[in-house]
């Protein structure tokens, strides 16, 4: 599998010369030489700019500016050109556009406007990407290949006819028979057990106050993320046909509202993990967001180095209220992102367009021209990331702490039919991940299909709400703690299995139940916005159970409402401690709380309170948060 293979650390971004004039090219060299630009994401939306009708194809402008980048010793990122189906394919093709759960079609205008199952859209997309592998795999110029752009971004889920048809075969390699399917979908409820592959749909808009089987929404889900996958290695392996040397990636959005791809199966499938992150600019806490999803394609990329693909250099245009980036802020992101493991910068976009929806965005040269501040800082940052060098192909320290990820859990609770819907998966999450950030303590992420091997690498797992709960995975923390690991398990994990259907006779299943020692029998889950005390003070929220211990040693109990005296927090100790947490507890009390099981543990901090230290290569760095600015710094040791 070709492997990337920087002789630098990538700077760049998404190039879309078809926008401008060739004056303007001459203009877009010079000033890329001048901040040392070494890397553009060429061609990601240019489908109709290459093929102006079905097999006609245009290729001489597209020649000459990667021409012109080569003569100036600037790579391409080649994109394939599929994000964007043009208009002359929509409309002799009209059944090849999505439809929602409420049966409207989604016309063309925007991009991604493409059902994921159409046969029309993969047959012409292959035809296209043969072509550019073809005249363009050999080319110098060519670093490395950019499959589509943002999988799933606009299109995830798609629940016409001709998906349905896709999700039936789905069904039937994945289950085999209808019985399995029956049963693993608990199908006797509600009058809906199939006699038929063709009675399933996908979970279409169902009456009012209804709705469709949650083993079915998830098993719908899995089935989209894969549809998606299936374009992703149809394009990849027709590249390969041609090219069997340069990396191929496709970008991927490790940010917390991208919830429909299952990025740890998809890692499997790409030669190198890259992804774009954006920020909510109203957020405060947007550095530890940023900082959240680095970690997180760092874990997708299995400690490997991966590539920031894009991010912004200041205001992004799709959000309420976009706000520039601070002083500071722009280069705290980048510099941050190499140190957390990626092998360059690359921003969305370098030109900011002049119209189309996003002439709003930041871009690397903005519509004021170079005389500005943000072309200042990426010139700025062009000579630091030149300095940093030496970086390349470096890995990370490996962290002590381990999260579990796991998008299928987050599938599965994201549904009505549960205690409350105010669980939100990422954001418990982030909470955990937030407290240990303060505390300057560094976490890895990990899959809930990671092997023996690899919890083993740590000291903690955590397990923030691991709803659906394998027998697998559950095997393994029980045999990571036996062999001297330690966990901590939140509330409402090991509730169901791999379909949803829920592990009797005490939630929480071996795990929480047996191996823990709390046995937990219904949910209490708290007002929106209140907080309750617990019997150590510790403050909390969202969640409270009614549970009794069944072995494990009660440090708190719940002090109020149909819980008091339940579990609150539990410990058990085997060769090290586990303990269980029954409620979400508030920043303050998460970080008293993590603050005393890394004592325990001997689990060292370092920077915290906005400080984040981090060491890569010969590297160690210091980038700094305070409300209105962002500093960085870099020094050797
Ligand atoms: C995504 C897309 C880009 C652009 C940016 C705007 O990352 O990949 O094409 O639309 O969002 O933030």
């Amino acid at each position: 599998m070709p492997k990337l293979n920087p002789s630098a650390l990538y700077y760049g971004g998404d190039y879309n010369p078809e926008q401008w004039s060739r004056h303007v090219w001459q203009e877009d060299i010079r000033l890329m030489k001048q901040a040392k630009v070494n890397l553009v994401s060429l061609g990601i939306f240019s489908w109709t700019n290459i093929e102006v009708a079905e097999g006609v194809y245009q290729f001489d402008w597209l020649d000459d500016i990667i021409n012109l980048l080569h003569e100036n010793d600037i790579k391409v990122d080649l994109a394939t050109a599929t994000a964007s189906p043009p208009a002359w394919l929509t409309k002799a093709h009209p059944e090849m556009l999505p439809i929602d759960a409420n049966g409207v079609v989604r016309s063309h205008g925007g991009r991604q406007n493409y059902c994921t199952s159409s046969p029309i859209y993969r047959e012409r997309a292959a035809a296209l990407v043969a072509k550019l592998a073809e005249r363009y795999g050999n080319h110098p110029a060519v670093e490395m290949w950019h499959v589509n752009n943002e999988f799933g971004c606009h299109n995830p889920l798609c629940f016409c006819d001709t998906t349905a048809a896709a999700w039936q075969g789905w069904l039937q390699n994945k289950y085999g028979n209808l019985e399995a399917l029956n049963e693993a979908w608990a199908t006797n409820f509600w009058s809906q057990r199939y006699h038929n592959w063709n009675e399933i749909i996908p979970p279409r808009r169902t009456p009012d106050g209804t709705f469709p089987n949650p083993s079915m929404v998830l098993d719908f889900h899995r089935f989209s993320s894969d549809e998606l996958l299936d374009i992703y290695k149809l394009e990849r392996d027709t590249i390969r046909k041609y090219d069997s040397v340069h990396p191929i990636t496709t970008n991927f959005m490790s940010m917390r509202g991208s919830i429909f791809v299952d990025y740890w199966k998809w890692a499997k499938e790409v030669d190198f993990v890259s992804t774009d992150i954006y920020l909510i600019a109203a957020d405060p806490n947007r550095d530890i967001e940023f900082a959240y999803a680095c970690d997180l394609t760092r874990g997708f990329a299995d400690g490997q180095p991966w590539l920031l693909m894009e991010h912004s250099t200041s205001a992004v245009n799709w959000q309420e209220h976009n706000l520039p980036k601070e002083q500071g802020e722009m280069l705290a992101n980048s510099i941050g992102s190499v140190a957390r493991g990626s092998e360059g910068a690359m921003y969305f976009q370098w030109r900011q367009s002049k119209g189309g929806s996003e002439k709003f965005h930041s871009a690397m040269v903005p519509h004021a021209g170079e005389n500005t501040r943000v072309y200042r800082q990426v010139t700025e940052l062009g000579d630091q990331l030149d300095q940093l060098r030496d970086l390349v192909s470096t890995s990370t320290e490996q962290a002590k702490i381990a999260i579990i990820h796991d998008y299928e859990s987050l599938w599965a609770m994201r549904q009505y039919n549960v205690p409350t819907t105010q669980l939100d998966y990422t954001e418990i999450s982030q909470d955990w991940y937030r407290a240990l950030y303060n505390m300057g303590v560094r976490v890895d992420f990990v899959s809930a299909k990671a092997d023996r091997a690899t919890f083993k690498k740590y000291d903690l797992v955590l397990a923030p709400t691991q709803y659906l709960m394998t027998d697998e995975l559950e095997a393994n923390l029980i045999d990571y703690v036996k062999n001297g690991g330690s966990l901590v398990a939140s509330y409402f994990t090991g509730i169901s299995n791999e379909t949803d259907l829920i592990r009797l006779g005490g939630y929480g299943g071996k795990l929480v139940k047996d191996f823990i020692g709390v046995r937990v029998e219904e949910f209490a889950p708290l007002p929106k916005g209140s907080v309750t005390t617990l019997s150590n003070g510790y403050q909390a929220k969202l969640w409270a159970e009614i549970s009794q211990a069944n072995g494990a040693e009660v440090l708190a109990t719940f002090g109020e409402g149909v819980a008091a005296g339940s579990v609150a927090i539990a410990r058990r100790n085997y060769e090290k401690p586990v303990w269980y947490v029954a409620s979400q507890l508030t920043d303050e009390s998460l970080k008293e709380f993590f603050g005393s099981v890394t004592k325990e543990l001997g689990i060292e901090a370092e920077g915290g309170n906005g400080i984040e230290v981090l060491r890569r290569g010969k590297f160690r760095f210091e980038i700094g948060h305070k409300p209105g600015s962002h500093s960085h710094q870099v020094s050797i040791g």
